[in-house]
């Protein structure tokens, strides 16, 4: 069966140009009714016009779609969720999207650089979540999607602000595909790729062109699916190419009470080595070697603690 989204309402911020217009167009074609979000700002976050949201509101209008627009920053994500409830009565499904950047090495980076960055991305995400939830909660169904980068999971030059942030909804989603669980909402993290006005200032123009953000809204499209079962997952995707990322970690090397900087000097190949890897996926996996090391302890299986040594001399 074809993937669909009848009797759905669908929340995409940022959606009156780039990824998120294909997002809404995606979805709109599909079925559902989709409020079409953008604050119609510059790629660095000043001002504001609403003919962005506008245009892609006529488009799928055009096509046969139900939208409606809303201009508000995504810092005011009440007032983004109200405009789904006054036309549509619901929210399924919101795709936190909307995104700007403050690129400025680190030395020169001011407060306003950082605020603005932390304010447009986790603090919109939050807004828009935290409004949609009580609707997602009460109807036992809700799908959102947040927007992370490669230049969060990898780093960046020049985007120490944007990185952190971006890394930061990816702790975000993991949290609340927890807290979803229950009620059947559940989120999932992407790092798209793809030519937009936020990319082309960065790429020459025919990778810009060749990289459409219609190679990304299909992920979109079926992470927010009923058929979907993921959550708290996160993927890469761009240019028709789409992955999913996890954590791994090495098995690391254990010391007795009392262990010294040049112990730790001395395993540092095993630390450090991934030929032998665990997959942590929750965070109970991840204590499992620290709790395991206790009970060793405790049994007194580990060796005792030596005195503490004193730092040898330079
Ligand atoms: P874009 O600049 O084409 O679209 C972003 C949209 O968000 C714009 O239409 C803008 O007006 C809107 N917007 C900005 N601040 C807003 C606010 N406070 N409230 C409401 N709307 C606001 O950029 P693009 O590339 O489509 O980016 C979409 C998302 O994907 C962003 O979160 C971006 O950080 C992320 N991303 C994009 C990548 C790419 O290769 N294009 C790479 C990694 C992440």
């Amino acid at each position: 069966m074809a993937v669909r989204y009848d009797g759905k309402v669908a929340v995409v911020t940022g959606a009156g140009g780039g990824l998120g217009k294909a997002y809404a167009l995606m979805f709109a074609s599909r079925g559902a009714k989709v409020v079409v979000n953008d604050l119609g700002g510059s790629a660095t976050g000043d001002g504001n016009n609403s003919r962005a949201a506008d245009a892609v509101v006529d488009e799928i209008k055009r096509g046969g779609g139900q939208a409606v627009a809303n201009y508000d920053s995504v810092e005011f994500g009440d007032k983004i969720i109200q405009t789904a409830i006054d036309a549509f009565g619901r929210v399924d499904i919101l795709i936190n999207n909307a995104g700007i950047l403050r690129d400025i090495s680190f030395s020169k980076m001011t407060d306003k650089d950082w605020d603005l960055i932390m304010l447009v991305h986790l603090k919109g995400s939050f807004s828009c979540t935290k409004a949609a939830w009580p609707y997602m909660q009460k109807q036992q169904y809700g799908r959102i999607i947040n927007t992370a980068s490669a230049a969060g999971l990898y780093g960046s030059f020049g985007q120490t602000n944007y990185a952190a942030a971006k890394l930061g909804l990816l702790g975000f989603t993991r949290a609340l595909a927890l807290e979803g669980a229950k009620r059947n909402i559940k989120a999932n993290c992407i790092a798209p790729l793809a030519g937009t006005r936020m990319t082309q200032t960065v790429m020459p123009q025919e990778i810009v062109d060749a990289l459409k953000p219609e190679f990304v809204a299909p992920l979109v499209g079926f992470l927010c699916h009923d058929s979907c079962e993921d959550s708290g997952q996160m993927f890469e995707v761009g240019a028709g190419w789409i992955a999913k990322l996890r954590w791994q970690r090495t098995e690391g090397a254990f010391f007795n009470a009392g262990f010294s900087p040049d112990d730790v000097k001395s395993q540092w190949g095993t630390i450090s080595d991934f030929t032998r890897v665990q997959y942590p996926e929750t965070t109970q996996d991840s204590m499992v070697a620290v709790m395991s090391r206790l009970d060793e302890m405790k049994s007194g299986k580990a060796a005792p603690a030596p005195k503490a040594a004193a730092a040898p001399q330079a």
